[in-house]
């Protein structure tokens, strides 16, 4: 397959039986995706596949070929935070920060989307990502503040 992740393209073969989640991590050694509950119920592996959020632990890897998928690694431009980055920083929208990476880029996909209009919309549609800290009256601090910036 042949894949362009965080705008770097891999030539790989790979089992089709392998998910993406594991790809990224034991492939491209990129481990800001984290391996929660590997069922689909958590949300600590979301990535963007063209800038839509998925599940990749419920995503094959094969299925992304020819595909341009992010991940937390590649949000950030340079040494500069991507807003939602920046604003779970100012907000302390993380404890131990496992959830986090799958809360940011929910976060990012939720406000391309334009469906993050009120408190409401954002808890229902952030609704698959668990923090188990409980972060989430700063998650939702943060993603409003965030999507100030990115409009
Ligand atoms: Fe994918 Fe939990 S690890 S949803
Ligand atoms: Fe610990 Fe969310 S910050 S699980």
């Amino acid at each position: 397959m042949r894949v362009r992740v965080n705008g770097a393209v891999h030539r790989m073969e790979v089992d089709p039986r392998v998910t993406l989640l594991d790809t990224l991590r034991e492939r491209l050694d990129l481990t800001g995706t984290k391996k929660g509950c590997d069922r689909g119920q958590c949300g600590a592996c979301t990535v963007h596949i063209g800038g839509r959020r998925v599940r990749s632990c419920l995503t094959l890897a094969a299925t992304t070929d020819g595909r341009e998928v992010t991940t937390i690694e590649g949000l950030a431009k340079g040494d500069r935070r991507h807003p939602m980055q920046q604003a779970f920083v100012e907000r302390d929208g993380l404890q131990c920060g496992f959830c986090t990476p799958g809360q940011i880029m929910s976060a990012v996909g939720m406000v391309n989307e334009g469906h993050a209009k009120s408190d409401d919309d954002i808890r229902e549609r952030m609704s698959g990502s668990i923090c188990r800290c409980s972060c989430y009256p700063f998650i939702v601090e943060a993603i409003k503040d965030a999507q100030k910036v990115m409009r």
